[in-house]
């Protein structure tokens, strides 16, 4: 059985703890290593960001520009992923992590899948490739969930790419992320059909989160790595909650991600 929009107002399928870009700052953010650093710490959700090559491979990247994360340098879009495929994303962070490649949303996909884990996707995309990289992402997620009644929670920034991804996969869960309660967020969630907000964690507390509720949303925060903001948070009725502090005891995901 596959969730509707609908049913996840009603039901929420994804667990409340999601590690940032895989494993926070603890191992070579949106890697493969970080996935598994991140599971190996207990968590069954977790969070990346998605843009595409020059030749539409949608893959994990932060940033426009390699420069920081990654032996490469320049924009990032502008490359094909065969080119793209052969940088190294880990020397960066630590000798141990050298090597390690850059990630395509497939091969994300075949991991989590073969592990049963959870994926929020934030849909980043090289600037003027909002809509196409929106469109693209969808359509690889329908393709490589096909099978899953528990779809990746797509989210950004950026209107148009949701926008976009709502039109061709209209099925697929949609969060629109917020850096602070802009005018008009409201109509662009409800325009969108998003099922949740994802909000900047000092714009939240219980009087917003019970507005965004009332209209049938969910609530979730990035990035909260201290614990008494999230004992907060959570008492204040937050529904999910991105952290880098993946090797905390208090930001250690332990329940099922059985619906
Ligand atoms: O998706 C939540 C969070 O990752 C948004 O900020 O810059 O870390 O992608 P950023
Ligand atoms: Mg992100």
């Amino acid at each position: 059985m596959n969730h509707t929009c609908a049913d996840l107002s009603a039901h929420w399928p994804y667990p409340r703890w999601i590690a940032h870009r895989g494993a926070g700052k603890t191992a070579p953010e949106n890697t493969l290593s970080a996935f598994r650093l991140g599971a190996s710490h207990g968590f069954r959700m977790f969070e990346c960001d998605v843009k595409l090559s020059a030749d539409g491979e949608p893959f994990l990247l932060h940033d426009d520009d390699l420069c920081r994360t990654t032996d490469g340098q320049g924009d990032a879009g502008g490359q094909p992923w065969a080119q793209l495929s052969r940088l190294d994303a880990g020397g960066w962070h630590g000798p141990a992590y050298a090597g390690e490649p850059l990630l395509r949303l497939e091969a994300l996909a075949t991991w989590l899948l073969a592990n049963r884990l959870l994926v929020n996707l934030e849909i980043k995309p090289s600037p003027g490739r909002e809509a196409e990289t929106g469109a693209v992402v969808a359509d690889h997620v329908t393709r490589l969930w096909s099978d899953e009644a528990i779809k990746p929670l797509l989210s950004s920034f950026k209107p148009e790419a949701l926008a976009a991804a709502q039109a061709c996969q209209p099925g697929l869960p949609r969060a629109l992320l917020l850096t602070a309660w802009h005018p008009g967020w409201q109509h662009t969630a409800e325009a969108l059909g998003c099922v949740a907000v994802v909000v900047h964690h000092p714009c939240l507390d219980a009087a917003s989160i019970a507005t965004a509720h009332a209209m049938g949303l969910r609530v979730l925060t990035y990035t909260v790595n201290e614990a008494d903001r999230a004992d907060a948070l959570w008492h204040a009725g937050l529904d999910g909650l991105i952290t880098d502090a993946v090797d905390q005891p208090w930001a250690q995901e332990r329940e099922s991600v059985a619906c």
